[in-house]
């Protein structure tokens, strides 16, 4: 495995490879791995001739100056599993490379980055539209491998590849889940031992949304009416959102028809968790 920092070095490395008719497959992340950045990982390794796995902690896609401080940097321990897990070439740029002092051009997709996470954190759906723009463009890779558990960023990199005629298709990956069903997720480190078990509360509502979904319920209202109750039962968690919504556009929808996803936001402590999952209506 390659450990490369340079961006000017990866695209003449992933020129070359390209040249040579290799296919490149892309995992762009900001590190402290897990077995769902790895389960996309070995997918890449599948389907595609060449693995490249990006670390790199994004900080114009942090709303919150304490959050991007905080975020886990576990670099020896990312290197280790990315070796581990087959992938050919590991990058990971300096803020400064990506980023110089006059650094001024941003990518939006407008309408994906309205609701939902667009709404709760200003401006983070530009610093992830930008940051996967400019990753595109050094790697400029044949597939990208982007997980479930992000719902609107894995629309949202789809969109953008469509948008902007990369013609790199973007493979949406299941959610890795902890034994109790918590999404395996960079910040559930810094949950406590007794945030930890009150985190499940998320799944909880998540399953009593699908549950009554798959018994015949269609109407948003009463849907979320038994989210909501679930969620306010947990002691010192906030709920953010809630919401039914359309799996392609994102869109809330009055009725179920079809398949509807479920998405949740909520922090539990000082931690903020998303989760979702899709739930096809029976019968349709
Ligand atoms: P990060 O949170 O590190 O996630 C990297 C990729 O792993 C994303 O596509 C995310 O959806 C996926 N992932 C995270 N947890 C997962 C789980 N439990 N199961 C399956 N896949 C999971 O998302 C980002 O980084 C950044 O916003 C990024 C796209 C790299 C841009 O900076």
């Amino acid at each position: 495995m390659k450990i490369v920092r340079s961006p000017y070095v990866l695209q003449r490395m992933t020129d070359r490879l390209r040249r040579a008719g290799r296919t490149i497959g892309f995992v762009p992340t900001m590190g402290a791995l897990h077995e769902g950045h790895l389960s996309l990982i070995r997918r890449a390794r599948r389907e595609t001739d060449r693995v490249v796995v990006s670390v790199f902690v994004n900080p114009i896609q942090f709303d919150q100056r304490s959050d991007y401080a905080r975020y886990p940097r576990p670099l020896a321990r990312d290197a280790a599993l990315a070796r581990s897990a087959g992938v050919d070439i590991l990058f990971i740029p300096g803020v400064r490379s990506l980023y110089p002092t006059d650094f001024q051009t941003t990518v939006d997709v407008t309408r994906l980055s309205q609701r939902w996470e667009g709404a709760c954190r200003p401006g983070h759906f530009r610093g992830v539209a930008t940051v996967v723009a400019k990753l595109f463009n050094v790697v400029h890779p044949d597939l990208v491998y982007v997980g479930e558990k992000d719902a609107q960023q894995a629309r949202l990199i789809q969109q953008l590849a469509r948008d902007l005629n990369w013609g790199i298709r973007v493979r949406t990956m299941p959610t890795v889940r902890e034994p109790d069903g918590l999404a395996m997720s960079s910040r559930n480190a810094r949950l406590s031992p007794s945030e930890r078990r009150r985190a499940l509360v998320v799944v909880e509502a998540l399953q009593a949304g699908r549950r009554l979904i798959e018994c015949g319920e269609r109407r948003r209202a009463v849907i979320l009416r038994s989210m909501r109750g679930v969620m306010h039962r947990a002691p010192g968690t906030r709920l953010e959102y809630v919401a039914v919504v359309d799996p392609a556009t994102l869109d809330p929808v009055d009725h179920v028809q079809g398949t509807a996803r479920l998405l949740i936001a909520a922090w539990v402590g000082r931690v903020r968790l998303i989760d979702t999952v899709l739930v096809k209506a029976r019968g349709s």
